[in-house]
This record gives structure tokens, sequence and C-alpha cells, in this order.
């Protein structure tokens, strides 16, 4: 029987894919688990349990005595803030994955998500239509993280068969949780402060080109994966995807179509340097091939989508 754990369920991936998994599950096969005391009101029909990731011991007990079958897990420290708590970014985002991949080596889980970022790439990567498999020397604690998680990924599933599969999401734009503390954070922000004061102060700058998705897409491409015949998932590091990529000019010029009277001034800042070596596009042509990946949000169903859905209050 399936019973599915999703780790890190009360951020802004989370709280969707829950939802997702429920209603394709059920709402008794997937349990949400956030370090978090109190579940989230988005996610309150079914299961939560307050659980730290880096209590290893505890994390072990649960998911052995609760007879786990897959983990999703999420839990982790975001670029931006990542850059702030070097140390505990590292150690967040990489003990919690050796608990699930051992879990899974010892036989306890038959299948992982972990997901991974563009972040894994770096300013010597080339930036536009950027491939699957190319030059990748991230320069943030973050994307050094996501990289040996990939190669950690990938030597488990090789020496260990263990079925661990793994996505690079771009930045992912949502208006169900805010984001928690990304580069690509202003494409979501932008939106709250468009409809609260009709006016954006932006920490890119205006040029600056980075790929993104709608939640939605990126939900759909995570359970897609992960339900995919096992011959089919070729790549066990993590998969590119792509959705659309745009410039924060571009993004509040689709925002003034609807709302003419909105402007966005420009105050680059720390994060800025992370954004310039990042990728501005990439190249999915794996993903499309190995188990049929389709985007469907273009971005201007995503500006319709957030403008209709945001609630400024939130922030
Ligand atoms: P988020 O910050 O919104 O959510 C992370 C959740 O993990 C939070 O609810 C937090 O309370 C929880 N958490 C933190 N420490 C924990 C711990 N010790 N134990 C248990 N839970 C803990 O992040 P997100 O945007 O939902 O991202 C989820 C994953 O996807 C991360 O690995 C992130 O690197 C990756 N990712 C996200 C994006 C994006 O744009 N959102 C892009 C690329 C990759
Ligand atoms: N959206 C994420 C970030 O900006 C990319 O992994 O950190």
């Amino acid at each position: 029987m399936k019973k599915v754990l999703v780790i890190g369920a009360g951020g802004q991936i989370g709280s969707e894919l829950v939802i997702a998994l429920r209603n394709l599950f059920g709402r008794d096969a997937v349990i949400a688990a956030d370090v978090k005391e109190d579940c989230p009101d988005v996610i309150s029909d079914g299961m939560y349990v307050q659980m730290d990731i880096l209590d290893n011991e505890n994390v072990r007990k649960y998911i052995i005595e609760e007879s786990v079958t897959e983990v999703y897990l999420l839990a982790a420290l975001l670029s931006a803030t990542a850059e702030k708590h070097p140390d505990f970014a590292w150690k967040l985002n990489m003990e919690g994955l050796f608990t699930i991949l051992d879990l899974a080596k010892e036989g306890y889980l038959k299948k992982i998500f972990w997901p991974s970022s563009i972040a894994v790439f770096g300013p010597t990567t080339p930036r536009e239509n950027t491939p699957q498999y190319t030059v990748m020397e991230p320069s943030t604690v973050y994307g050094i993280s996501k990289q040996a998680g990939e190669r950690w990924c990938e030597y488990y599933f090789n020496k260990f068969n263990v079925d661990v599969r793994s996505i690079r999401y771009p930045g992912l734009i949502s208006y169900t949780s805010l984001p928690g503390g990304g580069t690509t954070d202003y494409a979501v922000d932008i939106f709250y402060q468009a409809k609260k004061r009709n006016k954006f102060d932006c920490f890119l700058s205006e040029n600056t080109q980075l790929p993104m998705m709608y939640m939605e897409d990126a939900i759909r491409a995570t359970i897609e994966l992960m339900e995919s015949p096992i011959e089919n998932i070729k790549i066990r590091s993590a998969y590119n995807l792509s959705g659309c990529s745009f410039t924060p000019e571009q993004i509040s010029n689709k925002i003034k179509e609807h709302l003419p009277d909105f402007s966005i001034t420009y105050s680059p800042d720390f994060r800025q340097a992370i954004a310039d070596s990042w990728p501005m596009s990439i190249d999915d042509s794996r993903a499309r091939e190995d188990w049929g990946w389709q985007e469907r949000f273009t971005i201007e169903k995503t500006v319709e989508i957030m403008l209709e859905n945001v609630n400024p209050e939130l922030v």
C-alpha cells in the first residue's frame, strides 16, 4: 500500500504538492510533515506531523513504524537565506538527504523525490538554453549543496539501486503559500505588491532573465516523474525542466497590461550576483524524451492567474 510522507510540507511547494498527492492517492495515503509546530490551514484536511529532518533518530523511527513507502524531501534553505547561514544551509540541505537515502538503501522506502535547482549551474555554465550536461561550477552554498545532492542521488542509485528521482526546478510562481527565501522570489512578490501598492521595488535589475515556472506545472512535473515507469527514468542526478523565462521588465510589462498604473523600480542587492550566475533559459529536452514532459503555463497565463488570486493581505 502506498504511504507518502512529504517533509517540508508547509512551504511554497509542499503545501500544493500535498493537496495534489491527496487528490491522486487519497487523503489517508499522504502525511504532511514540517518542522513548524502548527499545520498550515491549506493542508489541514489530512494527517500532519511535526518533524525535524535533522533529528535522524526520530525521522527513521517514524518512517519505519508508519511503514512509509515514499518520501518527498522538500526541507531546505533556499539560495538567498542560505548565503546568510552557509553552515546551517549545508547541514540542513545535506544531512536530511542522507537520512532518507539511507532508509531507502536499507529497504524501508521504495521511492524518493528530492528537488534540485537551476542553482546547480554557475558563472562558467552556458547561460542560454543551458544543456542537461554541461559545465557546473555553482558559486552559492545552496547551489553547491544541490550539486552535491545530485551526485549522491546518482551514487545511491548506481551502488544501492535506490529509486531516487529529481528535477532541477526553475523559480516557482504561486499564490497559495509565500516563497521561502530564494533569488527568484521577486517573481512572486511583484504580484502582491502590484495588488497592494500598484508599485514594486525589485531586488534584481530590469534585464535579469531567469527560468521560471507556474506552480501547477511544477507539481504536475513532479508527480509525472514520480509515477513514470522506472525504465523511463534515465537520469538519476536531476532533470532540467523549463517553463517560461523572463526578466523583471518583461513581467512588469505583462502586469501593466492588466494594471496600467503599475510601476516598477530597481534596487539590485546581493541576490543580483546569484541571479547573474544562473541560466537565462533551460534545455529540458531529456525530460520531454524520457517521461513526456510538456509545460502548459505561459507567462501571460501565469500573470493572469496570479493577479486574480494573490491575497495582498498575506504580505
Ligand atoms: P520553502 O522554504 O517554502 O519550504 C521549505 C519547508 O521546509 C518550510 O515549510 C520549512 O518550515 C520546512 N523546513 C525547514 N527546516 C526543516 C526541518 N529541519 N525539518 C522539517 N522541515 C523543515 O521551500 P520551497 O520553495 O517549498 O522548496 C522546497 C524544495 O524545493 C527545496 O529543496 C528547494 O531547494 C527546492 N526548490 C525550490 C524552488 C522554488 O522556486 N520554490 C526552486 C528550486 C528548488
Ligand atoms: N527559486 C530558488 C531560489 O531562488 C531556486 O532554487 O533559491
